[in-house]
């Protein structure tokens, strides 16, 4: 266990670190938003809603709804950045982000540290302390001009849940270890590389991610250097959890994406996150002038690239028509396939000049392992066979291949039948079978899977939108997640 990192650290003063809350604000203010945050007492536990039948529900509305998104104004606050959210890894944002969750992890009956990649742990030991762990995480870091739930919301709400096992007197109950990990970084914007925090802890971060440099050369060892972490090499491997003490880890996080606002409910249950290939096509043809050169006579790398494009596209939405497959695999589809050219540039870019090269990115994903190898191969010799019949070279680069993580089916079970409880209790009456997901983004979890079983709940939010300020979850839907989670510890006693 290493030392805060943040307690005493003489390169960070104060007077540095801005906030958001206003222009002139300091720790101290934050601390006045903290105090200011409603004192919540057992006795209005209790008073929970009243259903249509007259009974009394416990539903802890304050705790796992009021108080929980208060805290994620709070920390939607705590910002590197004026006017806009930014928090990314070691920031000093960020430090004060993890001191403020810490804060939350000690009042919900936590006992808490630092561990030298900057991750926020806090741990209840339950009935037995030798026990394989429950862990529950999500990250503390964020996007640049980020909303206040990608993250958060997963971290919050489990330690809502926990304060109220805590005032209850339950936590002595829990069956195993229940630790909390707030993650220092999985959107990876600093550093260019994602995960830090989960990779590490999981073992599947190599050592050599130490000498990553973001943009101004520091290093991700200089950084952590700064905040009074010395890591070595010893340590760093020291950071991997022993397989056999962890019993599983849950994830909350909300959907990003339309399926569950679709659909009409508040949560989901996670399947599956998707495996991801990304590509990089360059197309070469042949530079002229675009007033001399006749149609008939250019090798126009613009063109071909825009037919590749349309290619990938057709093969991505009907990807049966495609893909020649022997009499076993009939049928065979691939589920769940995106793909998206979000990036093209072309050489030399000019109005009234036929390019004489174009660049593009294909990002696939699916869950399907297998199929995406299957569409790849399908793909880049259908994109060779157009680049021949146009005499222009093409040339397909793979930079980055991922694997799917598949949720593991009896956790998912467990925490669906959470999910539907909590539903059930907040509307009184029974509703419909949460539904299903696959994740098309990253999660702290994809990392988590080479460590133990994993399973994740999805949140509803707004329009899908996240990474961006726009980013939405509903008071209730808050509440249905803390409530979810609760439901689900309550299993673990
Ligand atoms: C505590 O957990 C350990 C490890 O699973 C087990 O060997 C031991 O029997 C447990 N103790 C009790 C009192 O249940
Ligand atoms: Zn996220």
């Amino acid at each position: 266990m290493a030392s805060p990192p943040h307690s005493s650290s003489p390169n960070r003063p104060l007077s540095k670190i801005r906030f958001t809350i206003s222009h002139n604000s300091s720790i101290f203010s934050l601390l006045v938003v903290l105090y200011l945050l409603p004192p919540l007492s057992s006795a209005h536990l209790y008073a929970g809603v009243e259903d249509t039948k007259g009974v009394k529900n416990d539903l802890f509305l304050e705790v796992l709804r009021d108080e929980a998104v208060a805290r994620l104004n709070v920390l939607g606050k705590v910002s590197d950045a004026d006017g806009y959210l930014e928090r990314t890894y070691l920031s000093p944002a960020s430090i004060i982000a993890g001191n403020i969750i810490r804060g939350w992890m000690e009042e919900a009956g936590l006992r808490t540290w630092v561990d030298q990649m900057g991750n926020v742990h806090g741990r209840v030991d339950g009935m037995n302390s030798s026990a394989k762990s429950l862990l529950i995480g999500s990250h503390l870091d964020t996007v640049i001009d980020a909303g206040i739930f990608d993250g958060a919301l997963g971290i919050i709400s489990a330690l809502s849940a926990l304060k109220v096992l805590n005032i209850n007197g339950q936590l002595k109950n829990l069956k195993r270890p229940v630790e909390v990990i707030a993650f220092s970084d999985e959107e990876g914007v600093r550093f260019q590389s994602a995960f830090l925090g989960s990779a590490a802890i999981a073992g599947v971060l190599p050592v050599s991610a130490l000498q990553i440099q973001d943009k101004s050369g520091v290093t991700v060892q200089n950084v952590l250097k700064e905040n009074s972490i010395e890591i070595s090499e010893e340590s760093f491997f020291e950071l991997k959890y022993d397989p056999e003490s962890v019993w599983g880890y849950i994830e909350l996080h909300i959907e990003q994406g339309p399926v569950l606002e679709s659909v009409g409910l508040p949560l989901g249950v996670v399947k599956g996150i998707a495996g991801q290939t990304r590509l990089k096509v360059t197309v070469r043809g042949s530079q002229g002038h675009a007033g001399t050169v006749p149609m008939s006579m250019r090798q126009d790398p613009m063109a071909a690239a825009a037919e590749l494009i349309v290619l990938l596209e057709s093969i991505c939405k009907h990807p049966e028509d495609f893909l020649s497959y022997d009499d076993q695999c009939k049928g065979f589809s691939v589920e769940s396939l995106v793909c998206t050219v979000g990036e093209i540039s072309c050489w030399p870019s000019a109005s009234n000049v036929i390019p004489g090269e174009v660049t593009f990115t294909v990002d696939m994903r699916t869950i399907d392992d297998m199929g995406r190898e299957a569409v790849i191969y399908e793909l880049s010799n259908r994109m060779h066979q157009i680049c021949d019949r146009r005499s222009v070279s093409c040339n397909i680069e793979c930079k980055h291949d991922a694997n799917a993580a598949a949720c593991d089916t009896g956790l998912s079970s467990q925490l669906k039948s959470a999910a539907y409880s909590a539903m059930k209790r907040m509307a009184g009456e029974d509703v419909d079978d949460v539904p299903v997901l696959m994740s098309g983004a990253g999660h702290d979890a994809m990392a988590m899977a080479h460590l133990t079983k994993v399973g994740m709940l999805f949140v509803r939010c707004r329009g899908g939108v996240s990474h961006s300020p726009a980013e939405y979850v509903l008071d209730d839907d808050v509440w249905a997640a803390g409530l979810a989670i609760l439901t689900f510890l309550e299993t673990q006693m």
